[in-house]
């Protein structure tokens, strides 16, 4: 995606410098931008931990990167093979306590150790880690893409229907080109229709408490020109009575088996009043994202909790002021879980499918 006119992806390797990779600094954003070198497992985790790297497929991306430095350090730290494997799957349980709650790290993970895991010699098993570390990057960028190109679809009927009104979309936290390696997921349809001309409006609910709404999606929406307004999480029942949502599109950080989706918390609210309101609400996400080995999500997801000093208070330094009343506990729930039933349908790299045990597994083959 560009930014200020230049190119760039969230996470990239940079093969002058050995071994690094570099990555957008999200916590900085809209701000600043500023971009920052990663050169060890543990440098992988704190980046995933504070959110510098965030979003379901991005996480994922990093994690295999922090698998290919597991094995740079893994070599150099000892002699014997039993040894250095010991010490990458150390290192891969440390990275999946990151973030539990994204299926993505694991799935990552697991794929790239799998490329490696009959690999003799030490320095080829590096070369086939980052490399497959790098091609995980660019598939999820070519599955990014292809969701736009399948959720255009439905934004294409929508307009039509509305004889040249604006589409008028809903969405929740960032699942834009920021949270994967380009593209987005649910952001991605809104691109692809942009570039066509179709008009549209984006309602971005701000996400707290650390508004990746408001800080991230409005950033990549006011870089691609694409109209847009801010509201607090709470407004988004309200707009959609008044009939000024058309469709909402949200991310997915683990699809179970039979359709429940676990995403940023809110969400839930969310896809309650857009069924209220008879919108539709879809989400989007590469299959990457879909946990075949559950099936409710209510009780089989862990929820990450984050720190109550996100909730507690605004502002950072000096300039940090307390919002809550001291004393009273606070919990700090990242994520939420959307039952199947609320949603029209999930868009795909692979085609758009019910949220149905059985149309998922047909659709995927499993
Ligand atoms: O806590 P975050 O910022 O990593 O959460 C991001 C989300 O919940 C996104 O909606 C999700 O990862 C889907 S992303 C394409």
């Amino acid at each position: 995606m560009l930014i200020n006119k230049k190119y760039y992806r969230t996470i990239w390797n940079d093969s002058k410098k050995y071994p690094s990779v570099y990555a957008i600094d999200q916590n900085l954003l809209p701000f600043k931008f500023k971009t920052f070198r990663i050169k060890s497992s543990d440098e992988i985790f704190s980046a995933i931990k504070n959110m510098n790297v965030r979003g379901a497929p991005l996480i994922g991306v990093a994690a295999a990167y922090g698998i290919y430095f597991a094995c740079v350090e893994a070599k150099l730290k000892y002699k014997r093979v039993k040894e250095r494997w010991n010490y990458i799957q150390k290192k891969y349980k440390y990275l999946l306590s990151a973030r539990p709650t994204s299926v993505n790290p694991k799935w990552a993970m697991d794929k790239t150790l799998d490329a490696v895991k009959n690999i003799c010699d030490f320095d080829e098993l590096i070369f086939k880690a980052l490399e497959t570390a790098k091609m995980i990057a660019d598939e999820d960028a070519e599955n990014c893409r292809i969701i736009g190109e399948t959720g255009l679809e439905i934004l294409k009927k929508i307009s039509l229907k509305k004889k040249g009104k604006p589409v008028s979309i809903l969405t929740h936290c960032n699942a834009g080109w920021l949270a994967c390696i380009d593209y987005g997921t649910a952001a991605s349809p809104v691109y692809a229709a942009a570039s066509l001309g179709i008009p549209l409006h984006v309602w971005v609910e701000e996400t707290r408490p650390r508004n990746q709404g408001a800080k991230l999606t409005a950033f990549e929406l006011g870089q691609m020109n694409i109209p847009h307004t801010i509201i607090t999480d709470n407004a988004g029942g309200y707009v959609m009575q008044k009939g000024l949502v058309d469709i909402v599109l949200t991310g997915a950080d683990r699809i179970t088996a039979r359709g429940d989706v676990c995403n940023k918390i809110g969400t839930y609210k969310t896809a309650l009043s857009a069924y209220d309101n008879k919108i539709p609400f879809y989400v989007c996400a590469p299959v990457s994202s879909i946990d075949f080995s559950i099936r409710n999500g209510l009780n089989e997801i862990e929820i990450e909790e984050r720190s109550n000093e996100e909730i507690i208070y605004a502002g950072e330094g000096k300039k940090r002021t307390r919002l809550t009343s001291p004393g009273s506990p606070v919990r700090n729930f990242a994520f939420d879980i959307t039952p199947a039933r609320l949603i029209n349908g999930i868009i795909t790299e692979k085609g758009i499918t019910k949220p149905d045990k059985n149309k998922i597994s047909k659709l995927f083959h499993i």
